[in-house]
């Protein structure tokens, strides 16, 4: 998948190629996955999928900002990707639920870069089963802290609000961009709690009622954000990912892959395509839509 992104990326394009392409011109056969040119703002960079986002967007082009809540971990991503993309990829540390914090970040790309072309809304506080949470009932229902709830909602939910508004407002006023909001199959189905249930039938994770209650709210703005922002050359859509393999115990594992028509969780890397495809101008008429790669989760 890097060596067909990195093709594309060979050939230049921009805002001014994607006008001429909603003329009629191919999408496929044109500029279409290239990113070259354009800016793509990564928000949880540093994390498990943030960072192959970021290295997939400048593979395809794109002079990536890597933002995180920690400085040096979005130097780290920068250094990851080899600073690919037309001059040179920015580590930013921003905390998306602070409102002067994405302004910051706002500001400093729009300095930096001149614009903001894609926007990847993908920081979220997702609990796992290979997080230290694992231990303990915490994330049971009946017992799970209302201070995780709100924080939960205060990333996935609000975050995203925030930078939509903030980021997607200067995509909107220059009457183009492209922002992707990483939802998750848990969006659409929900979690089978027995897929964490251990064989001999003791069970210590449970996954949350937060997480899919903000996923949820996530395909609901990215619906909002289409509608609102479909005549001013803003597309907002949703992928939505199924579990990524990493570390988990053996047995976890194999009960998800059984559950998945493909036979196997996630590589990192399986997303990529689909994230190139839906920041670029391949996927020009596609807004307020969601991509489900799922491995065909959701399929049964
Ligand atoms: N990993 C999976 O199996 C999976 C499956 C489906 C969907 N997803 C979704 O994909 C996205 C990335 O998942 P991941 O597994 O890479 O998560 P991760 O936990 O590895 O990374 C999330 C990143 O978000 C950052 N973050 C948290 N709060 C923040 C804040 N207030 N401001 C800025 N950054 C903040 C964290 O520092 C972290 O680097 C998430 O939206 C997640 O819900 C993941």
């Amino acid at each position: 998948m890097a060596d067909a992104v990195a093709n594309a990326g060979a050939d230049a394009g921009s805002v001014a190629d994607s006008a001429s392409a909603s003329r009629g011109g191919s999408a496929v056969t044109g500029h279409g996955f290239s990113l070259a040119g354009r800016v793509a703002v990564v928000t949880g960079a540093a994390g498990l999928l943030g960072r192959r986002h970021c290295a997939a967007l400048a593979a395809a082009g794109a002079r990536v900002v890597a933002t995180d809540l920690d400085e040096a971990a979005c130097a780290a991503v920068v250094r990851e990707i080899g600073g690919r993309g037309e001059g040179g990829a920015l580590p930013w540390a921003a905390d998306i639920t602070r409102p002067e914090s994405v302004a910051a970040l706002r500001d400093a790309v729009l300095e930096r870069c001149g614009a903001i072309d894609v926007l990847v809304n993908n920081a979220a506080l997702n609990e796992k089963v290979e997080s230290p949470l694992a231990s303990g009932e915490v994330l049971r229902f009946e017992n799970f802290p209302l201070a995780l709830w709100e924080d939960s909602l205060r990333v996935n939910v609000t975050g995203t609000f925030l930078c939509c508004q903030l980021l997607g407002a200067e995509m909107a006023r220059r009457g183009a961009g492209s922002i992707v909001n990483i939802a998750s199959t848990y969006a659409m189905v929900a979690p089978d709690q027995s897929l964490y249930r251990q064989p001999d039938g003791t069970q210590t994770f449970f996954k949350s009622a937060a997480y899919p209650t903000t996923k949820g709210a996530v395909l609901a703005l990215t619906r909002f954000l289409a509608a609102y922002w479909g005549g001013a050359g803003v597309r907002v859509n949703a992928l939505s990912p199924g579990g990524v393999e990493n570390g988990q115990d053996a047995g976890f594992v194999a009960r998800y892959a059984a559950r998945t028509p493909l036979g196997r969780m996630a590589d990192p890397s399986d997303y990529e395509g689909a994230l190139v495809f839906l920041a670029s101008d391949a996927s020009r008429y596609m807004t307020g839509a969601n991509l489900v790669v799922d491995g065909g989760w959701t399929a049964w």
